[in-house]
């Protein structure tokens, strides 16, 4: 044995293990991280405890999706139509009961969490039979309001803590 041998084979070792590091952790990535970065809050994620974000660019009926906190939320500027769909529901029946006017502190910006409520996958806007948003995990289906309306998930899309500081910039956390 030389000492060449002795140190080559730790080394490989060590590069295995952390190949399947890398690989494992991508997999989870793709379903959990937003839980994951919650659950283990770093110095970066700390220092975006608040983010500002310029709405004023965001075109009627597009929606904007900005990582705050580890993790996505959705930036909605809702039609009228969006606006009146999420307004007209009855409350008994939602899974989840809370008016829009209860989600909303101006009717066209929908501001929420992006993490699907069933087990943390991001939904899919303007998708799902209420054309809100639609989860490719396992189909549960929100509406205008981002409030769970079919499918696994048993609450609606967080709202998370915000504030307009101006009609064009909004402060999220
Ligand atoms: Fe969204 Fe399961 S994670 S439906």
């Amino acid at each position: 044995m030389t000492a060449a041998t002795t140190i080559e084979a730790p080394s490989r070792r060590d590069f295995l293990y952390l190949a399947t590091g890398a690989v494992a952790a991508v997999g989870v990535a793709a379903v959990a991280w937003p839980f994951i970065d919650q659950m283990n809050p770093d110095a970066s994620t700390l220092a975006m405890a608040s983010i500002e974000v310029d709405i004023g660019a965001i075109p009627e009926g597009q929606i904007v999706t900005v990582k705050w906190r580890g993790g996505p939320v959705f930036i909605r500027h809702r039609t009228k139509k969006e606006i009146e769909d999420a307004a007209n529901v009855e409350l008994s029946d939602l899974r989840d009961p809370q008016t829009d006017a209860q989600r909303v502190k101006k009717p066209e910006w929908l501001i929420i969490v992006g993490v699907c409520t069933h087990l943390g996958c991001v939904p899919l806007g303007h998708e799902g039979k209420y054309e809100g948003w639609l989860c490719p995990c396992h189909g549960s289906v929100y509406d205008t309001s981002g409030r769970i309306r079919q499918g696994p998930a048993p609450l609606n899309l967080a709202v998370p803590e915000y504030t307009f500081l101006s009609d064009t910039k909004v402060k999220i956390g």
